[in-house]
C-alpha cells in the first residue's frame, strides 16, 4: 500500500497515500530552501575538512549543492511534492547530480538538527528584512513629518480633543515606536548565536564532527551549548512572532488614524488614488482599505503568533513532529509585515495632509484650558484648585455660549483672584505649542531636534544593516 518508503528498512509497508499527504511539508517548505542548501554545504565541508567523509567525495557533494543553489536562484528548481519535505528534495536533486555519494550528506544529521538551523538561518535573514521594512517607513514618516513641523492639529486622549500639537510630533511618536521594534528584531540575532548542527536527532553523534567549522562557516558565533535544547527549541521563532505581532499592533495605530483622519467628519487626510479604492455600488466611495488591511491583518499576525505558542505548549523534549506546524505562521506573520511596512510607507508617502482642517481643528479654544489652569499655577495657586477653577469657567463658558479666550480679567477674577491678564493674552494657540519646550514636547525648537535625531537614528541604523549585509549575506 502507497509508496514505499525512503528509508523504509525496518517497515514491510508503504506510506498511506493521505498520510503522505498530510504529513508533507514541502509544499510550503521552498521558503526555506536557500538555507537548507547553504547549511548542507557548509555540512559537507566540514564533513571533508575533518576526515569523516573522503575529501573528495565532500567535494563532489558541494559542486552538487551549488549547482543546486544556483538553479534554485534562478528559479529553475523543481521540487517534487511526492518527496516529503525540503531536506529529501534537496537530497534527492543532488543524488541526480552526483550519484551514490549523495548518501553522505546525511552524515551525522538529522533532519531534527537540520531543520533547527534552517529556522535560525531564516529568521537571521528575514529580521533583517523586517528591519529593512521599519527602516522605509520611519524614513517616509519623517520625510512627511519634516514638511509638517508647523501644521497644528488638536492631539487626543480617549479620542477627545485634549491638547494642540504638531502633525510632526505626532508622527514622530510613531517613529519611536517602530524604532522600539526594529530593537525588537536586532535584538533576537542574540538568541540566533549558536548553531543546531552537530545536535543529531538529539544527542549529538559518534562522529567527529566540528562542530565549530560548520557554526563559523555559517556566521554563527558558536555551536549550540545543549543538543537536546537546540533540536527541540522553538523560542526564537516565538520572539520573532511576538516582536511581529507587536509591530503589527503598532502599524494597526497608524492605520485606524488614516481611516478616522480619512472621513468627511475628521477629514484631515486624503489617501492617494493609489492608495485607496472605489465601491462596487456607490460611484462616490473612496475606501481607505490599504490601511483596513493593515489593521485587519494585525489579527492574523497576533494568530499566527497564538498558534505557535500553542504548538510548543506542553510539549515534552525533544523534537515532536508538531514542530513541523512552526513554519506556516512564521513564513505568513513574516510575508504579511513586509508588506504591511512596504504600503504603508507608501500611503503615508503619497498622502494629502488637509492643513487648513487640521488647524481649525485646534482652533477649539477649550484645548486651552490646561494653559489656563497653568497661569494661576504660575500665580502659586496649587494645580488642584486651578484644575477646578478652570472647569468652572469652561463651563461657564459652555452655559453662556462664550470662547474662553474672550474673557476678560474682571470676569476671570470673579473666579479666582489669582488671574492677571484677559484670557486673550494668556491663550494663543502659538503660545501654547512654544511653551511646551521641554524635551520631548511639542515647541517648535524640539521637534525640529527630534527630527534630526531621527535622521541621525535612522542613518545610523542603515549603516548598521549594510555592515551586516556584507559580513552575513
Ligand atoms: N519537516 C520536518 C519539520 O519541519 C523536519 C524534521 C523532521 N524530523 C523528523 N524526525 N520527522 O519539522
Amino acid at each position: 500500500m502507497g509508496q514505499e518508503k525512503p528509508w523504509g528498512g525496518r517497515f514491510q509497508q508503504g506510506t498511506d497515500p493521505a498520510v503522505e499527504r498530510f504529513t508533507a511539508s514541502i509544499h510550503f517548505d521552498r521558503e526555506l530552501a536557500r538555507y537548507d542548501i547553504r547549511g548542507s554545504i557548509a555540512h559537507a565541508r566540514m564533513l571533508g575538512r575533518a576526515g569523516v567523509i573522503p575529501q573528495a567525495d565532500a567535494d563532489a557533494i558541494v559542486t552538487g549543492l551549488e549547482a543546486i543553489l544556483r538553479d534554485l536562484e534562478a528559479g529553475a528548481l523543481a521540487l517534487d511534492p511526492k518527496l516529503e519535505d525540503i531536506h529529501m528534495n534537496v537530497e534527492a536533486r543532488l543524488r541526480e547530480r552526483v550519484g551514490a555519494v549523495a548518501g553522505k550528506l546525511h552524515t551525522g544529521r538529522s533532519r531534527n538538527d537540520q531543520i533547527a538551523t534552517d529556522l535560525a538561518l531564516y529568521l537571521r535573514d528575514v529580521a533583517r528584512g523586517v528591519r529593512r521594512g521599519l527602516v522605509e517607513l520611519r524614513r517616509a514618516l519623517v520625510l512627511r513629518a519634516r514638511e509638517h513641523v508647523d501644521t497644528v492639529l488638536p492631539g487626543y486622549t480617549h479620542l477627545q480633543r485634549a491638547q494642540p500639537v504638531r502633525l510632526a510630533h505626532h508622527w514622530l511618536a510613531f517613529v519611536e515606536m517602530l524604532g522600539r521594534d526594529a530593537e525588537r528584531f536586532a535584538d533576537l540575532r542574540k538568541r540566533l548565536a549558536r548553531c543546531p548542527l552537530g545536535s543529531g536527532a538529539i544527542a549529538g553523534s559518534t562522529l567527529p564532527l566540528d562542530r565549530a567549522d560548520t557554526a563559523r562557516s555559517l556566521g554563527f558565533d558558536a555551536p549550540g551549548r545543549n543538543s537536546m535544547d537546540a533540536v527541540a527549541s522553538r523560542d526564537a521563532a516565538l520572539e520573532f512572532l511576538s516582536a511581529a505581532a507587536i509591530a503589527m499592533v503598532n502599524l494597526s495605530r497608524l492605520a485606524e488614524e488614516l481611516v478616522l483622519w480619512s472621513t468627511a467628519e475628521f477629514g484631515f487626510v486624503e489617501l492617494s488614488d493609489a492608495y485607496s479604492t472605489g465601491s462596487s455600488l456607490m460611484p462616490q466611495k473612496k475606501n481607505p482599505d490599504v490601511p483596513e488591511l493593515v489593521r485587519g491583518k494585525a489579527g492574523r499576525v497576533i494568530g499566527d503568533l497564538v498558534a505557535l505558542l500553542t504548538v510548543v505548549k506542553g510539549l515534552p523534549l525533544t523534537y515532536n513532529r508538531d514542530l513541523q506546524e512552526d513554519k506556516e505562521p512564521l513564513f505568513d506573520a513574516a510575508a504579511t509585515l513586509r508588506d504591511s511596512l512596504h504600503v504603508m510607507a507608501g500611503a503615508i508617502a503619497t498622502l494629502t495632509v488637509q492643513t487648513d482642517r487640521m488647524r481649525a481643528a485646534a482652533e477649539d479654544p477649550m484645548l486651552l484650558a490646561t494653559d489656563l489652569a497653568e497661569a494661576l499655577v504660575r500665580a502659586g495657586v496649587p494645580f488642584r484648585e486651578a484644575h477646578e477653577v478652570v472647569g468652572k469657567l469652561v463651563a461657564h463658558c459652555l452655559s453662556e455660549r462664550l470662547d474662553l479666550r474672550t474673557l476678560s480679567k474682571e470676569t476671570l477674577q470673579r473666579f479666582h483672584a489669582a488671574f492677571t491678564a484677559d484670557a486673550g493674552e494668556l491663550l494663543a494657540l502659538e503660545r501654547a505649542l512654544e511653551e511646551r519646550s521641554m524635551p520631548g514636547a511639542t515647541a517648535r525648537s524640539r521637534v525640529v531636534e527630534a527630527l534630526a535625531e531621527a535622521e541621525r537614528l535612522l542613518a545610523a541604523e542603515d549603516a548598521a544593516l549594510a555592515q551586516e549585509e556584507e559580513s552575513h549575506p
